[in-house]
């Protein structure tokens, strides 16, 4: 089994690669055209990285935390959040796959391009659920199955992507209901185009 991949050497540059920005602004677009997000709502964006998703979805809630397992990451993200005067956005450092929970509940819990760096997604998904308050959402976007070949270095990657069934059968046997799931984006990356899922479910 490959082992965890290093994030907090990648931290620094994270964002010089324009098609994670772009990827990050097509995910938020569609969490907003999915869910109805409200100004008082909380949220959780898990595997937050330097920030990308989490800063776009700001604005329209009362406040969105983000957590990650790298401090490198985390480092990066507060910078931001210093620099541009973000007053609704949290950190936490914590690693999810060791039972970390950030404190909280929330409304909506996020996540981009994370899951494929998570061994067992449904245990996870399982104690989100938890955090979640009695109709929450969650919204996970990652790569649609690639078979291999969007990673130059596959160190840390648990999947290759996710076909629409698995990720509808992981958030049903977590115990979410209302599940859908469609494309968001598409990653260009060399002359191979990767299909981005967004899939949306919501706790009783
Ligand atoms: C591919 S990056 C995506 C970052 C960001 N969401 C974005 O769209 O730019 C995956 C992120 O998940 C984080 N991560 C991986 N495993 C994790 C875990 N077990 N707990 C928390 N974060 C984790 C990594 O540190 C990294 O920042």
């Amino acid at each position: 089994m490959t082992e965890r991949r290093d994030f907090d050497a990648a931290a620094l540059n994270w964002d010089e690669k324009p098609r994670r920005v772009k990827l990050a602004a097509e995910v938020a677009e569609a969490i907003q055209d999915k869910i109805p997000l409200k100004k008082e709502w909380d949220a959780l964006d898990f595997g937050c990285g330097t920030g990308l998703v989490t800063l776009q979805l700001a604005p329209v809630l009362r406040s969105i935390t983000g957590t990650d397992s790298s401090s490198g990451m985390i480092d990066t993200l507060n910078n931001k959040i210093q620099t541009y005067g973000f007053s609704n956005v949290l950190t936490v450092l914590c690693d999810l796959e060791k039972g970390d929970l950030p404190s909280g509940r929330f409304h909506l819990i996020t996540s981009s391009m994370t899951l494929h760096h998570i061994k067992e997604i449904v245990p996870l998904l399982k104690s989100l659920k938890t955090l979640l308050h009695p109709g929450g959402w969650i919204a996970l976007a990652d790569l649609e199955f690639e078979g291999g070949s969007f990673h130059d270095d596959p160190t840390g990657v648990f999947h290759h992507g996710f076909s629409t069934e698995e990720l509808a059968e992981m958030l049903a046997k977590a115990g979410y209901s209302s599940i859908s799931i469609n494309t968001a984006a598409t990653i260009v990356k060399g002359d191979q185009t990767f299909p981005v899922l967004l899939a949306t479910a919501q706790v009783e």
